[in-house]
């Protein structure tokens, strides 16, 4: 035993959402390798070896509520990584209020307990969620899977932006009463990563900063480099960070805040609100 060994997940139940593709395999195998029994939820065939898999499609209540059912146990860490892109049948319900309708699932049935952890993955889409904070309220009160997707649909948000933004102010909220229950919740906000998802949207998500990683010497991430951080999150190692959105892009929307990087600044200040 040694003080690094809060950052492995030995004796761990692990719930990967979205674990078939992308970010969310590369969290599940990455779980497995830190030590944790892996159970991989997803609408697609999960090809992994070595987890356990449970069909869900995140666009159904009751889909949900049986993958939730099957799963039973003990949850340590809950990865919420399923997303799809603008123009998927659903969007508000796959990238936001299935999620939550998983998680307080999970909660009613208590099987997020005291010293559990939630990630979610929002996106750059989710930065700047502080300035709709007041309206995404609203949403953010909604009680149930079928009254958030329909705000969202009435509010004409149903829509990758929007979902995001949803995903950001609702770890951020969430935090203090789920710290009272023992439960950490934070987000990831992923920089272009090279999973089927982005590259399905290539023209529009793998160019989004191509002009700064050229400057800068870098590619857009692997799904193992995003993987790291999220296991972190939900890691022993962590037990002061809840209700943030940790920002992974290489640097990209700093760069722009502070100028370094000057054709970023317009375009990271727009994301910001900071106009
Ligand atoms: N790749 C990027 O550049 C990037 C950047 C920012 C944020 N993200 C976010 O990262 C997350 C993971 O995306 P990825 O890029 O790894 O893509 P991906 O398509 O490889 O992974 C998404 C997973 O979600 C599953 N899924 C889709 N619809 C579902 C449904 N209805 N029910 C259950 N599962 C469903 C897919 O089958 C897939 O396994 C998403 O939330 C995405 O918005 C990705």
């Amino acid at each position: 035993m040694s003080s690094f060994d809060a950052f492995r997940y030995d004796g761990k139940r692990v719930v990967v959402v979205g674990g078939a593709t992308g970010i969310g395999a590369a969290a599940a195998q990455l779980a497995l390798d830190a030590g944790a029994e892996v159970v991989v939820m997803d609408y697609a065939k999960v090809a992994m070896p070595g987890v356990r898999a449970i069909h869900v499609n995140l666009a159904e209540r009751d889909s949900i509520d049986k993958a939730v059912d099957e799963c039973g146990g003990r949850v340590d860490a809950l990865f919420s990584c399923a997303g799809v892109a603008d123009g998927t049948p659903g969007i508000e319900r796959i990238n936001f209020a299935g999620h939550r309708h998983l998680i307080d699932r999970m909660l009613k049935k208590e099987m997020l307990g005291r010293g559990s952890a939630i990630c979610m993955i929002s996106s750059a889409a989710g930065l700047g969620w502080e300035k709709s904070f007041a309206e995404l309220s609203e949403l953010l009160d909604t009680p149930d899977f079928d009254t958030a997707a329909k705000w969202l649909v009435e509010h004409n948000k149903a829509d990758y932006f929007n979902t995001k933004q949803a995903v950001c102010a609702y770890v951020a909220r969430e935090a203090f009463p789920l710290l009272q229950r023992g439960i950490r919740i934070n987000a990831a906000c992923p920089g272009p990563t090279d999973t089927p998802l982005a590259q399905a949207n290539k023209e529009t998500w793998l160019t989004f900063g191509s002009d700064f990683r050229d400057a800068a010497g870098v590619r857009p991430s692997t799904p193992l480099e995003q993987a790291y951080s999220l296991l972190f999150l939900c890691s022993n190692a962590a037990p002061a960070i809840t209700g943030i959105t940790l920002v992974a892009d290489a640097g990209w929307l700093n760069a722009g805040i502070t100028g370094t990087y000057p054709p970023a600044t317009d375009i990271a200040k727009l994301l910001l609100g900071r106009f």
